[in-house]
């Protein structure tokens, strides 16, 4: 058993037994992600023999109409079809547990009493928070109250899982930190960020650290600048828009994903692939990062919100006519921030990153850009169909792609067949689904799995929260009134941004990296 978390992540099968509680049973996350990625661990003999899940909420259901509610969605989320069979047998270890966590102060009691006494629920607990954040603190210190936190050296085990936002801005997450670590200890706390689940996200570890012939090129040295994107086409589906209204692309996404991508594509290798020595030195990223000074955010950083346009062919609205959005909304759908890192590596090399809803197309990359050569011998040739113009010399580019079509891709110069001596920009491409047809593991049933076998390598520590708050707080308090008024910039619908996104490139010649461009 680990109580400690510092196992390596690897894809093998748990082993104790255990009860899993949802908190939030009814809602979306359950139905889209937890049951299909739980599902699909069983199916795949990852699970022990024995565990449990049981739905908690304060809907009125039984344990059967619960299970037929979550073969449904299984049906329609799971990444590919389910047997009757293997349905059937996971279905067995579902229940629900009906009660109301704010207004019924005896559901707590109710729920430890099942847990303890039920003999078909193996007694190590994980909780899953999927509820609304401002209940996190409640049920942390309830679970605690009652005797469901179980402390690091008994031989049965309680572990946590809280979903995103961790905290509002610095000072809230900071204050939560306080409330989980005097109920919790550090090693029993799994704060998910799914972008760290994704296969091609752990590949920017192996990538840099399995290979000889990359990393060293990776620092001031050789690179130019690095820009990471992740785009959408969503905008508010799915009855978010009351949530994402008061949340703002900043929190949803920079915050967390970004930050993450930004930490793995700098930090230095890990003395052990072990969960403390990878978290120390993304902490170390983050507190190189340079902090934005007050005053200074114009240059820095650029929000957007979008208009009416057309995505994948297809009208949509503007924002601020989705709905449950306020029609005179300023909450920015885009964000686009360049942040420096002063440390030994990295000095002087910009990274950019930006990320929206409603962009031109799904995409989320990490583009390392690096230096031209000391001298340009050859003209630059780019053509479009037949017709071929001479251009600026094309600096090489290593692109992963983190979805969609997930790869690797490396562009270079190379001659063009033919008497002139002149280059043309290529690709030299790696793609997954070449490799290895089929589909990528969910995100969500790599982390689920994790948490079943108390690893907690790809979720996020403490100080690491609290670091990449410390890196996005100058422009949420500037964007936010409390130190200037920043303009909120246009973009339509189906575009890559606000044309000022551009504005923070420290180099006159540089732009955003666009798929099809
Ligand atoms: C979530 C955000 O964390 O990530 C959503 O709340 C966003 O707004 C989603 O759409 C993006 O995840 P993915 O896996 O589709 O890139």
């Amino acid at each position: 058993m680990n109580h400690s978390g510092t196992s390596a992540p690897g894809s093998t099968r748990a082993h104790d037994p255990f009860t899993l509680t949802i908190f939030g049973a009814t809602g979306d996350l359950t139905h889209r992600k937890l049951m299909p990625g739980l599902f699909s661990l069983h199916a795949r003999g990852l699970l022990p023999d024995q565990f449990a899940i049981v739905g908690f909420a304060r809907r009125s259901y039984t344990s059967e109409a619960f299970r037929a509610w979550m073969a449904e969605s299984i049906r329609r989320f799971a990444p590919t079809p389910p047997s009757d069979e293997a349905l059937h047998s996971f279905l067995r270890h579902l229940h629900y547990h009906l009660g109301d966590l704010e207004a019924d102060p005896g559901a707590f009691t109710a729920l430890r009493d099942r847990l303890e006494r039920d003999p078909a629920l193996p007694k190590n607990w994980i909780f899953y928070l999927s509820v609304k954040a401002d209940l996190f603190e409640m049920l942390i210190r309830s679970l605690s109250e009652h005797g469901l936190v179980r402390t690091p050296f008994d031989p049965l085990w309680s572990r946590v899982v809280i979903e995103k936002p961790f905290g509002r801005d610095l000072e809230t997450a900071r204050a939560l930190n306080r409330s989980c670590l005097a109920h919790l200890d550090e090693s029993q706390i799994y704060r998910i960020d799914h972008y760290l689940g994704k296969e091609t996200v752990q590949n920017i570890l192996s990538f840099r650290f399995a290979n000889a012939i990359f990393d060293p090129l990776f620092n001031r040295q050789y690179v130019d600048h690095i820009q990471i994107t992740a785009a959408e086409t969503v905008g508010m589906e799915s009855g978010r828009g009351a949530f994402y209204d008061a949340t703002g692309v900043v929190r949803d996404m920079l915050q967390n994903h970004l930050m993450q991508l930004l930490c793995l594509v700098a930090m230095e290798p890990p003395a052990r692939m072990t969960a403390d020595a990878i978290r120390n030195e993304k902490v170390k990223v983050l507190q190189s990062v340079v902090p934005i000074a007050p005053g200074c955010v114009d240059g820095m950083a650029v929000r957007g919100q979008y208009t009416a346009g057309t995505v994948d062919g297809r009208p949509v609205p503007a924002y601020r006519d989705e709905e449950r959005i306020a029609p005179d909304s300023g909450t920015p759908t885009f964000v686009a921030m360049r942040v420096d890192v002063a440390n030994w590596r990295w000095s002087g090399v910009p990274f950019y990153l930006r990320t929206g809803k409603r962009l031109r197309r799904r995409v989320t990359e990490i583009v390392v850009q690096f230096r031209l050569p000391p001298l340009q011998l050859f003209e630059t040739v780019e053509c479009v169909g037949d017709v071929c113009d001479l251009v600026r010399a094309r600096p090489n580019r290593l692109i992963f792609r983190i979805q969609p079509a997930e790869g690797i891709e490396l562009r270079f110069s190379a001659k063009r067949p033919g008497l002139q001596v002149q280059v043309e920009d290529v690709v030299m491409d790696f793609l997954y689904q070449e490799k290895w047809p089929g589909t990528l593991p969910e995100a969500y049933e790599r982390l689920l799995l994790d948490v079943i076998r108390g690893d907690s390598t790809l979720f996020t520590r403490s100080d690491e929260v609290e670091a990449q708050w410390r890196v996005v707080q100058p422009v949420l308090r500037a964007w936010e009134g409390r130190d200037e008024a920043a303009p909120l910039c246009w973009y339509p619908a189906g575009s890559w941004g606000p044309p000022e996104a551009a504005s923070i490139f420290a180099n006159y010649d540089t732009d955003w990296h666009n798929p099809e461009s």
